[in-house]
């Protein structure tokens, strides 16, 4: 099913769009600060291929990943549903050097031809990422043979009762998000164990989840997004075989 006959996908695409600016103010003047950006720079370096790559942002959102990693000369694309999010990112990316291409683009299906990436990179999408499964297959399928796969994400939401609902955006997150909308995210509150045997499942190679603690000391230092609280990240990493591989 595309996300346009997908009511579901609809809502909360219309969640992010809403709060798109509120987020990039949290997520830009976080980056803003060099360990910061020096942090993430290095959790991106240390698994993606040598060289400049060709890369595809999986949830771009207002494009900080695309971003940084443009920055550090790759050929970004960034794609996202919710328009909200990708004006925050066209937006920024004006004064850039070499700014990434941003796209309106399901993270399910992507709309590019098979082996167009060297890598695919994703931050906070998985665990609000429906149908996993084919996904996965889409993303083994645009990678080039030897490829890498890296996302970083945490379990942020235990269940519908400790969601804070304080707020107007709490609030319409708590229903863009409610139970039967869970239901239907395969890694909404899955730990990095599951998401590693489900990428073995789909075919990926040397998967790993690493610890970011680092990245967990500089959400205590300087805060998390709103109605979050700080957890352990992991950063998952995978690679699609080379063809004498398989
Ligand atoms: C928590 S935000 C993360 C944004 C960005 N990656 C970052 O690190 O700041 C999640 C993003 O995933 C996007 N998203 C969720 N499902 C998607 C899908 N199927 N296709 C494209 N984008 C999707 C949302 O619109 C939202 O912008």
């Amino acid at each position: 099913m595309t996300y346009a006959a997908d009511p579901v996908q609809e809502r909360w695409n219309e969640y992010w769009t809403r709060y798109a600016a509120e987020y990039d103010e949290h997520q830009a003047s976080r980056l803003a600060l060099p360990a910061e950006r020096e942090t993430w720079s290095r959790v991106w370096a240390q698994v993606l291929p040598e060289g400049t790559c060709t890369i595809l942002d999986a949830g771009t959102g207002s494009g900080n990943v695309a971003l940084l990693l443009a920055g550090a000369g790759h050929e970004v694309t960034g794609i996202d549903l919710a328009t909200g999010m990708l004006e925050q990112a066209h937006a920024k990316s004006a004064d850039h050097p070499t700014p990434p291409t941003f796209l309106l683009g399901d993270a399910v299906d992507p709309p590019f031809a098979p082996g167009s990436f060297d890598a695919i990179v994703s931050r906070y999408l998985l665990w609000t990422l429906r149908d996993a499964p084919s996904a996965l297959a889409r993303w083994y399928e645009l990678l080039r043979p030897g490829g890498v796969l890296v996302a970083v994400d945490a379990p942020w939401f235990e269940d519908g009762e400790s969601m804070p609902r304080g707020t107007d955006r709490q609030i319409h997150f708590a229903t863009a998000y409610d139970e039967a909308a869970f239901g239907r995210l395969p890694f909404g509150r899955a730990n990095a164990q599951r998401i590693v045997a489900d990428w073995e499942s789909a075919g990926f190679v040397d998967v790993r989840a690493d610890p970011l603690p680092e990245v967990l000391e500089l959400d205590r230092a300087h805060g998390v997004a709103p109605g979050h609280s700080p957890q352990l990240q992991h950063r998952i990493s995978g690679r699609r075989p080379e063809r004498n591989e398989r």
